[in-house]
């Protein structure tokens, strides 16, 4: 979908349809919506008395402007509270709007911005939400189910004459958008045609297609690496392993490189330690961090900035064959530490030490992991927000603040130093697991395990956001592509992470 801005006046634009945000609590009496409001005879203002069109967030009506103004018709949609408006919201408002147009022949949109942001922001949001709203997965329906996409949407901008950092905003809101598309794509896509090979296979494609530097191990050189756990972890498939490294170096005298290491369990039964059935159920998703990683990788390979840039993603199937891990076994990390192997089902944290350990073989100064790692996360925070843990706080405060920009919500949990008893071995150097109460801090203290002095470490616990069974009015069923506007906004904006 082609994304542009435009400071026509909103009454000239001929495009299928005018999209307008309406606050709660505020009426068509003034500003610019009064004068859009007369052209078209006033059937907003009554249509708002009658209830048919309020500002409740995410509520829409679609109103024919009959040759009144250029458009076909006007749709409008509810953005809730002005001062509650956010980045988030700008977004989920914008894919609302953009679910509630498809079907509808309405192949050119325009998107008046409603003023409760800065312009820059709301055209990024405005464009990142409106293509994610695009989103459908209907890739094995073989119907007439399928509904055409947008071909072009323009944003109506306030006349001025700075339109460069607006056109800016839009390219990387649509940029942004089609990555986490992407990133969808593959998570959606049923788990054995999305094995640990297809999936590096995506990254190969990938890599050439944007000219990103690329790597893929298989298990003859994951045994030379001395990646015990990820092979650990993978010898319960039939399917083998894949350690996929991408790279783009920005940044030549630059000494600090940025490393995106995203858990890819492309399928997780649990292992040994079996899941029922339906803690089983949507486990394809397992693969949601490496998908954010390579969507990130994407508007980094097309968009080149000056930032040194690793993306790491360890592969894997974690199932019960004959051949698989027990509890009880012990593996070497690459970095030589050892891991007890309590419970098969926390894999995710096994295959990210080696992850972890190989990104600093590398150089890495500077991590972000991106993992669905615990169920824990998902009690304590809902499907919403993310969970943050790191250190030092001003990487893991970076983090926060480029979510912020992103949209992404996140909170952060504590390390507290004494929790590491909980996950002290009698026979190794750590324990997978370190029992149910506070699960999302021993996964990540266990992780933290991995980082050597000196490195700035973040990790987002995503197994909430990851992917969702109930639709929203701004998110169908299924892949989220959580995770990918954090890491581009984290790139770009590397060059001025405070050192
Ligand atoms: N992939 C799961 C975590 C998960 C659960 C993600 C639900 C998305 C939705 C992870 O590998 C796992 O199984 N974690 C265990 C850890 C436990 C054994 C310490 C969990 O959360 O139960
Ligand atoms: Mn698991
Ligand atoms: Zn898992």
């Amino acid at each position: 979908m082609e994304v542009t801005i435009s400071q026509q006046p909103p009454a000239d634009v001929a495009a299928d349809v005018l999209v307008i945000p309406i606050f709660e609590g505020e009426d068509f009496s003034q500003g610019a919506l009064a004068a859009l409001d007369g052209r078209l005879g006033g059937i907003l203002a009554r249509m708002a008395g009658w209830k048919d069109i309020s500002g409740k967030a995410y509520q829409s009506s679609m109103v024919p402007a009959e040759g009144r103004i250029a458009a076909a018709r006007v749709a409008t949609i509810g953005c809730g509270k002005r001062d509650a408006f956010d980045a988030t919201i700008v977004r989920q408002v914008a894919a609302a709007a953009a679910r509630r147009l498809a079907g509808h022949s309405a192949s050119s949109a325009a998107f008046l911005l409603s003023g409760g942001l800065p312009d820059a922001a709301e055209v990024r949001g405005v464009a990142e939400g409106f293509v994610r709203g695009q989103y459908q997965y209907d890739k094995y329906k073989t119907g007439d189910e399928k509904t055409p996409e947008a071909e072009s949407l323009t944003i109506l901008t306030p006349a001025g004459p700075a339109a460069g950092p607006l056109e800016d905003a839009a390219r990387i809101g649509r940029m942004v958008g089609e990555a986490a598309n992407y990133a969808r794509r593959l998570i959606d896509e049923p788990p054995s045609r999305m094995t640990p090979s297809n999936l590096a296979d995506e990254a190969k494609a990938l890599g050439a297609e944007f000219g990103l530097e690329m790597e893929v191990f298989g298990p003859e050189e994951l045994q030379k690496l001395g990646a015990e756990a990820l092979l650990g972890v993978s010898r319960g498939s039939a399917e083998p392993p894949r350690l996929i490294v991408l790279r783009h170096r920005g940044a030549l005298g630059d000494s600090r490189t940025l490393a995106m290491v995203g858990k890819g369990i492309t399928f997780d039964s649990g292992g040994l330690d079996l899941k029922p059935s339906n803690a089983m159920e949507g486990m394809k998703s397992d693969m949601s961090g490496a998908a954010a990683v390579l969507g990130a990788m994407r508007v980094i390979g097309a968009l080149k900035p000056a930032v040194n840039v690793l993306g790491v993603i360890p592969a894997t199937e974690n199932m019960p064959g004959s051949r698989a891990i027990k509890p009880g076994d012990v593996l070497r990390a690459i970095g030589g530490k050892t891991l007890e192997v309590d419970n098969t089902d926390a894999e995710g944290r096994v295959i990210l030490a080696d992850a972890l350990g190989y990104a600093q073989n590398l150089g890495a100064t500077h991590i972000v992991d991106l993992a669905t790692l615990t169920g824990a996360c998902i009690v304590a925070l809902g499907n919403d927000i993310s969970g943050l843990m790191g250190a030092p706080q001003a990487w893991v405060d970076r983090v926060w603040d480029m979510a912020k920009v992103a949209g992404e919500r996140l909170w952060q949990l504590p390390l507290p130093e004494d929790y590491k008893d909980l996950i002290k071995s009698e026979v190794a150097d750590i324990k997978n697991v370190g029992g149910r109460a506070g699960g999302t801090i021993t996964g990540a203290l266990f992780l933290q395990a991995f980082i050597k002095e000196g490195v700035a470490w973040a990790h987002l616990d995503i197994a909430g956001p990851a992917f969702i069974d109930k639709a929203r009015p701004y998110l169908p069923v299924g892949a989220t592509g959580v995770g990918v506007g954090t890491l581009v906004d984290l790139t770009l904006g590397f060059a001025e992470t405070p050192r």
